[in-house]
């Protein structure tokens, strides 16, 4: 190449970046470092500098290229942007593909393509001469708006095609907001005192319906292509599948969860399988599209008030809804934080029906001016704890009262204090509260800590209420006939309990460090201080700048810790538990100096059956592997369980090593980590 000629040059490094912007953020496999592309994109912006005259509009560098607008322009669509038709169980499924039938006068069974029904923006993407000339949103079907300018700044979306892709042609999909960058806008939006984004969908909206595009080129956005229009340049695709496969070959972005189906039955397993991984996507979904995948009989099924009858959306449970906050309950935790939760009106949301939701704390009150009375939007995704979004203001009534914080305890009575700048408010009677003496034993015997079996949330308050224990040191002077003596327990439940706290004293020190219940000391932490301490005598011995020495042991953790050992109680709780009761873990005498399976990174994925997925985690990182929830070449080994999916898949694309339980279990032991088995006490 005549890299003398700024032209040539200019060239080149147009079709590199484009090639790397593909491989970064469509198939998120990037070949060159952020670093390397920065250069180049630099010098290519510098020759454009100087060259003025070679600058066009598909360059890379002219993303965020246009001047805000006043207005957008309005679009008419040559071919209506359909909506569909909507069912919510396989029996509804199971009629629908009879009416296609019927009207197809088909004896045999069709066949489907199935995609995730993302919540989005649909936006029409126009290449002429396989250049990107506008885009549009739906609008009501038949008219737009122009909003070119926002969806140039969608890196994932080329401004240019290759030259086997037909022209004119028109390009439908989905735009949104990953969730990631979702939770990323919000906190930075919390943090900054900026408006945060409700949900999603809603975000990708509000970014696209921005004047200034380069206030939507801030916006995480990205977009799932699922169509053409009719403007096809005379290409004539069969089937769904073989759109979707030209999408994809032109560099489009397009899901990578959409699968063709030999018949309705595979439908019903599709709509199954897509509702078990919901939430753990990275955008948001609110059903299946399944699609008759012949394109020859779509003409034939027609349609109906702009619904196609070839089409039809599964709908999953939504998992947001409107309810009424009937009240503010104010709960005391292990380390007396107090948590507002919000009494709410029972709602169905996200496939059960919910009456608590977190509020945080005070700050989040004050944010969302939340007032008892109000109308809320409630969130809820797997098993997350039900979020408060927001207040419908409109909704207000008169009468709504304002959310006060006690200045006693609920449960004790002492004083609520609040240290410092801390945005958490405490009760301060520390174990003199009944509850935080409760909590305490709950999490002393939770399954990450000492996972005492059959101990829960029920005994451990009916203990405490009758007085048999006051701290977990108690736990084990229990005997059969007090426990038997209680509410619901009997002789032999009594035994199995203290069974299971003789098996609890065999722990390691990880989980009886974690067991204490030290504040801002979580699992990991607990892990990284058994690694360095060995000892509990050295734990306790150790100050505040020797903790800090520790990796990943701040200032805030280091005085925490200092100051748990400090208070005399605690110290002796600690000590009695390993001295006396006989709390004991295996002392490892020689750490190697790295960790065997440093710098690794492992993906679980499927179920695992002799272990929980946070044990096999916990056992990971113990070797020095980090554990990533999604595959990319930077995966070291992926630990396919029974129902792996896409993540298997992706793996043996890439040829990284796929290990099943057993295999996993093997590597486990082989590395001095024996994971517990259930039939072995
Ligand atoms: S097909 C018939 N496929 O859902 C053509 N739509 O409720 C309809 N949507 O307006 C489009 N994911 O915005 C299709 N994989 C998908 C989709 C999808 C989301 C949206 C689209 C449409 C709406 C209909």
């Amino acid at each position: 190449m005549d890299r003398s000629e700024p032209r040539t040059e200019v060239a080149a490094l147009r079709e590199a970046l484009d090639y790397h912007r593909h491989r970064y953020f469509v198939l998120d496999d990037p070949e060159i470092s952020d670093a390397e592309y920065d250069a180049l994109f630099d010098r290519l912006a510098a020759l454009e500098d100087s060259h003025p005259e070679l600058v066009t509009s598909d360059s890379p560098t002219q993303r965020v290229g246009a001047a805000p607008s006043s207005q957008f322009d309005a679009v008419r669509h040559d071919t209506p942007m359909l909506s569909l038709d909507k069912c919510t169980s396989t029996d509804e499924l199971a009629a629908w593909e009879e009416r296609c039938r019927r009207l197809l006068d088909a004896d045999d069974e069709l066949s489907y393509f199935c995609e995730p029904k993302i919540d989005g923006v649909a936006v029409s993407l126009l290449y002429t001469d396989r250049v990107l000339v506008r885009a549009a949103t739906r609008g009501d079907g038949e008219t737009g708006e122009d909003i070119t300018s926002n969806v140039r700044t969608i890196p994932q979306i080329p401004f240019r095609l290759p030259a086997d892709a037909p022209s004119p042609l028109e390009v439908r999909g989905e735009v949104y907001m990953p969730i990631t960058g979702f939770l990323a806008f919000n906190r930075r939006a919390l943090a900054t005192g900026e408006r945060t984004i409700v949900n999603p969908r809603n975000g990708a909206a509000g970014s696209l319906r921005q004047l200034d595009p380069a206030v939507t080129a801030k916006r995480p956005l990205a977009m799932f292509c699922y169509s053409i229009g009719e403007t096809a340049g005379g290409w004539q695709p069969r089937s769904h599948a073989d759109v979707v496969a030209a999408l994809q070959r032109w560099g489009l972005p397009t899901n990578r969860r959409g699968s063709w189906q030999e018949n309705l039955n595979g439908c019903a397993d599709y709509v199954d399988a897509l509702l078990a991984e919901r939430d753990s996507l990275n955008y948001a979904i609110d059903g299946a599209v399944i699609k008759v995948d012949d394109l020859a009989l779509r003409p034939r099924l027609g349609q109906v008030t702009r619904k196609p009858r070839w089409a039809i959306a599964y709908k999953y449970p939504s998992e947001e809804a409107s309810t009424v906050l009937v009240d503010v309950d104010f709960q005391v935790g292990r380390t007396g934080a107090i948590t507002p939760v919000a009494k709410l009106e029972p709602v169905f949301v996200g496939g059960v029906t919910v009456s608590n939701a977190t509020l945080h704390n005070m700050d989040e009150v004050t944010r969302l001016d939340l007032r008892i009375g109000d109308t809320v939007l409630i969130h809820r995704a797997g098993d997350v704890i039900p979020q408060v979004m927001k207040v419908v203001e409109s909704k207000r009534p008169q009468d709504a009262r304002a959310v006060m914080m006690p200045r006693e305890c609920p449960v004790c009575g002492s004083a609520i204090v609040q240290e410092g700048d801390e945005v958490v408010a405490r009760c301060s009677g520390g174990l003199k509260c009944r509850a935080q003496r409760k909590e305490r034993l709950r999490h002393f015997a939770s399954r990450h800590a000492l996972d005492i079996e059959g101990l829960g949330d029920k005994l451990v308050d009916q203990l405490l209420a009758a007085d048999l224990v006051n701290g977990p040191a108690d736990l084990y002077r229990l005997t059969v006939d007090q426990i038997a003596g209680l509410e619901r327990m009997g002789v032999k439940s009594a035994r199995n309990l203290l069974a299971a706290l003789a098996a609890s004293k065999r722990t390691t020190f990880a989980r009886f460090i974690h067991a204490l219940g030290i504040r801002e000391v979580g699992e990991t932490t607990a892990a990284t201080l058994s690694r360095e301490f060995k000892t509990l005598d050295a734990l306790v011995a150790a100050d505040e700048e020797t903790l800090q020495e520790v990796e990943d042991v701040g200032p805030v953790v280091a005085s925490r810790i200092a100051s748990f050992f400090a208070d005399e109680t605690n110290r002796l709780l600690a000590e009695e538990l390993h001295d006396e009761i006989g709390i004991a873990w295996e002392v490892v005498d020689e750490e190697p100096q790295t960790a065997p399976l440093d710098g690794q990174t492992w993906v679980l994925t499927g179920s695992l059956e002799a272990m929980t997925r946070n044990d096999a985690k916990a056992a990971l990182n113990d070797l020095g592997a980090k554990v990533a929830a999604s595959v990319s070449k930077n995966t070291t080994v992926v630990v396919a369980g029974p129902g792996a999916g896409s993540k298997r898949t992706r793996a043996e694309a890439l040829g990284i090593e796929i290990m099943d339980e057993a295999e996993f279990r093997q590597r486990l032991a082989d590395l001095g980590k024996a994971t517990q088995d259930p039939d072995v006490p």
